[in-house]
């Protein structure tokens, strides 16, 4: 049987854990890959007592002899990958042995980032709550076709291709009154493009075809489904495509090669950033979940919304995704609570229904199911066999909605914290 590409995928608004999950799974897969996404991403593993917040580098990184692919869907920031490959060196790994970038990936330059901070101070209360990471308008270069890529910094007329586009930028951020220096961190950036040229700068499709013959590949989504450019809460979603196409996008592979998809969710929601989250709470169960659950941005710090987890959603996604393997997050973090509530229907224009609505801001009143609560600390659980008969209901009911299977349970946030059933 020829090797397959398994994907792990985030079923909601971002941060369900991906990171943690790939950096475990990764020891059975020789490559981890990229293929959308960039820096707005704060993937964070976790082991041997260290911590690291990978943005652009697969989470893969760590696993010894492990390859990983910065895929074509992925805009990458030259500066901030530099960063982050000298924080990966800083642990003793190497970064230029174990990555390779396809060309075909989009290059975010500095005047992408002002403009994302330009575009969202112009929006006002409409503002997108974007990361100011550059992702949304180098997106808008690349599909607007006037995009650089990581191979073109190989070509001669490079630097004049570059100011061509940063030419454009400066008219698009005077048009917005932007009030900055649009060539501040210029030579920085170019600079940084040099240390690209140490990498091995792929063809991806066929770098990714020879991988499979050795073995099968692991794709690390990026954000959630529901911040999808087509099926998210638009406009309050991300530029890429997060969902399962994306990975065949991304890399350049067939549909015929996806073998399992993972879907990550949290036992509860979070969302950063602006647009509708028809489960948020605003009480003090609400700053309960995020003081336990510490849900505080990984890449901006910022605190994130938080509520109940929010069955109709995720059914939704499972869908779009094709979900076979369902990984469940921090439910540790909700051992204390009396109650825990799931949102199993929407009541729309007083009706009920299990399907998403075209426009999830209007007027969307979720319908709970409640169970008791497990009452006990299950951080310590290592073995399927102990969990509390409370919490076998909760994860059976769950499993039965959303007709796949739970394979892997998730109660911390170290390697060793991961129950596989
Ligand atoms: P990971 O991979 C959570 C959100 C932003 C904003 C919207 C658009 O860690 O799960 P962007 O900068 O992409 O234009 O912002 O998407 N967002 C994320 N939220 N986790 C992420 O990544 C996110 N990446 C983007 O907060 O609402
Ligand atoms: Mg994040």
């Amino acid at each position: 049987m020829s090797n397959k590409i398994d994907v792990v995928l985030g079923l909601q608004w971002g941060d369900e854990g991906k990171g943690k999950i790939v950096d475990v799974l990764a020891g059975r897969y020789p490559v981890v890959a990229r293929f959308q996404g960039g820096p707005n991403a704060g993937h964070s593993l976790q082991f041997d007592g260290k911590t690291f917040v990978a943005r652009s580098i697969p989470s893969g990184i760590f696993r010894e002899g492990s390859k990983n692919i910065i895929g074509s869907g992925v805009v990458l920031d030259p500066i901030e990958f530099r960063q982050e490959c000298s924080d990966v060196a800083a642990m003793g790994v190497d970064p230029v042995a174990k990555i390779a970038i396809s060309k075909k990936a989009s290059l975010i330059l500095p005047t992408h980032r002002l403009l994302d901070a330009a575009f969202e101070a112009a929006a006002g209360k409409g503002k997108i709550g974007s990361t100011l990471r550059g992702i949304g308008p180098t997106y808008t270069d690349k599909i607007s076709r006037h995009g650089l890529r990581v191979g073109d910094i190989l070509a001669p007329d490079f630097k004049e291709r570059f100011d061509k586009l940063k030419f454009k930028h400066i008219q698009q951020l005077k048009d917005l009154n932007y009030d900055c220096d649009p060539s501040a961190e210029e030579a920085d950036w170019m600079s940084a493009v040099e240390f690209l040229r140490k990498f091995l700068l792929v063809d991806c499709e066929y770098y990714v075809e020879d991988l499979l013959k050795e073995g099968p590949i692991l794709a690390e989504g990026a954000q959630g489904s529901l911040l999808d450019i087509d099926h998210g809460s638009y406009p309050f979603v991300t530029s890429s495509s997060t969902t399962v196409g994306g990975t065949c996008t991304g890399l350049g592979v067939a549909p015929s090669k996806i073998g399992k998809v993972y879907g990550i969710f949290k036992a509860y929601c979070t969302r950063v950033g602006s647009g509708p989250f028809p489960t948020e709470l605003f009480d003090e169960t609400g700053e309960k979940i995020r003081s336990i659950g510490h849900e505080y941005g990984a890449v901006t710090g910022r605190p994130r919304r938080c509520g109940w987890l929010d069955l109709v959603a995720l059914k939704y996604t499972v869908l779009l995704d094709g979900v076979t393997d369902l990984i469940m997050m921090k439910a540790d973090c909700l051992d204390s609570f009396d109650t825990v509530k799931v949102c199993t229907s929407y009541r729309v224009d007083g009706k009920e229904t299990d399907r998403l609505p075209f426009d999830l801001s209007a007027g969307v009143e979720p319908v709970y199911t409640e169970f008791p609560g497990w009452k006990t600390d299950m951080t310590g659980i290592r073995s399927e066999e102990d969990f509390p008969e409370a919490f076998r209901n909760y994860i059976s009911f769950m499993e039965e909605y959303l007709g796949v299977p739970i394979s892997i349970i998730s109660l911390g946030p170290d390697r060793n914290a991961t129950i596989e059933r």
